[in-house]
């Protein structure tokens, strides 16, 4: 279990490192970011209230693919780095950041040599590097098609966070480099890995709630105060339109894996109140109703500005599916009201972590059958322009198998 690997090795709080020191960006660097329109990969703090192992983690096994991070922000340090040492077959190789006092500390919690400490200006060393398998990619959003194609380029596999890129183009990219590199690429799309998810998808596929009529997801959640230059998650060039391709999109995938249905039209919404910095670039909601050839129907709303949520309902002709926290790290419930009437309690959720390492490590030791590959990504990046070209037109837009509008 993971939470008692977590206590039992120990994890120390690291608070008030100091961070002046972020390297300045060099013009590899920042020839790159022109390249990119602008956007620029560079050092950040430590994240709040971020727990250092107080010792390496141990690998499990001698045959594990070895992993280089890149971009030590909040989710790699809290959430996946403290978690390959309940992958099978991953283990911490390498680490990529723009902030040496977070390099040095962060290399030496996770038994990190140090010339496997890479910068983003050293990053193209990695490619000589046959410590390093594949290189994660954990950085914000619109960065994550040119280190991606940068990592191929430099001949390692690819596990990408989500969303795969701010636009289809961008996807499209990526999965060319990975063919050309002849290497894996892998969306980081946990849930596929996650016990009630797992658990829901098969119930559905069972008819549990007979032919699936209306499914309502819902992932919300109040951002604080904050402006695009303090954050990358309000800016356009590092977060596309915001909320849906951040969180939403976990929605948006709810409704395709529990309906089994790709959608065959699409309406949709998106509101950004005045004169809120947080807003300036960003959508605050963004709302859509996907219809799937089957005649069922999904609602899914996704917000920076209410109260939290983070639900998917799926109601049927014999009953409903609720699950409520549907795609969290953990503490997911999920019950069927109606004929098959029952609580599910399929497993932990923490496993999702790993599993997502483990699959990307048997792809490439033993060819394995990727569960999120980059084809999935692009179809949901497909379906995300299409929600925003329905929201533009103030129309309901046509939508092909493979998540592209219908003109
Ligand atoms: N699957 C999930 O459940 C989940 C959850 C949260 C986030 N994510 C994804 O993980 C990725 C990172 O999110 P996060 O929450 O970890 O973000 P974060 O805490 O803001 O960290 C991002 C890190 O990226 C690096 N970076 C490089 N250039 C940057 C720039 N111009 N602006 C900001 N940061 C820059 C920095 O690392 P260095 O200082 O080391 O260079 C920074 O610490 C995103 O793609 C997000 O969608 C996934």
């Amino acid at each position: 279990m993971i939470g008692d690997n977590m206590s039992r090795r120990g994890f120390i709080k690291v608070s008030g490192v100091a961070t002046a020191s972020l390297a300045a960006t060099a013009s590899s660097n920042a020839s790159h970011a022109q390249a990119n329109g602008g956007a620029l990969a560079k050092g950040q703090p430590f994240p709040q209230n971020v727990k250092l192992p107080t010792e390496p983690p141990r690998r499990r096994s001698a045959d594990t693919i070895g992993f280089a991070i890149v971009g030590l922000g909040g989710y790699a340090l809290n959430q996946m780095m403290p978690r390959f040492g309940q992958a099978e077959r991953a283990h911490v190789a390498a680490l990529v950041s723009g902030n040496p006092d977070k390099l040095r500390h962060v290399g030496d919690a996770y038994g990190v040599p140090e010339d496997a400490r890479y910068s983003y200006d050293t990053f193209a060393k990695i490619a000589a590097d046959d410590r390093v398998d594949a290189v994660y990619i954990v950085l914000p959003s619109g960065l994550h098609a040119e280190w991606t194609i940068r990592a191929f380029a430099a001949g390692k596999h690819v596990l990408c966070e989500k969303p795969m890129a701010l636009s289809s183009g961008d996807c499209e990219r990526m999965i060319a480099a990975a063919r050309r590199a002849n290497r894996k690429l892998m969306i980081a799309y946990r849930s596929h890995f996650e016990p009630y998810n797992l658990e829901a998808m098969k119930l559905m596929r069972r008819k549990a709630v007979g032919d699936i009529r209306l499914v309502r997801t819902e992932q919300a959640y109040r951002m604080g105060p904050t402006d695009p230059a303090q954050n990358w998650r309000v800016s356009r060039l590092l977060a596309g339109g915001g909320p849906l391709e951040d969180y939403g999109i976990y929605g948006l995938q709810s409704a395709l894996y529990l309906t089994g249905e790709m959608p065959e039209s699409i309406s949709a919404t998106t509101f950004r109140p005045a004169g809120d910095p947080r807003f300036a670039e960003i959508f605050a909601h963004v709302s859509a109703q996907l219809r799937f050839p089957s005649g069922a129907v999904a609602q899914m709303v996704t917000s920076y500005d209410s109260a939290g949520g983070n639900s998917a309902v799926v109601r049927g002709t014999s009953g409903s599916l609720i699950m409520d926290p549907a795609t969290s790290y953990a503490g997911q419930t999920m019950r069927i009201e109606g004929l098959n009437e029952g609580e599910f309690t399929p497993g932990d959720p923490m496993v999702q972590f790993a599993g997502q390492l483990d699959n990307l490590a048997d792809a490439i030791r033993d060819n394995a059958q990727i569960r999120t590959p980059g084809e999935m990504g692009l179809r949901d990046v497909r379906l995300i322009e299409a929600i925003y070209a329905s929201a533009q037109a103030r129309q309901i837009v046509k939508v092909a198998p493979d998540g592209r509008l219908r003109r």
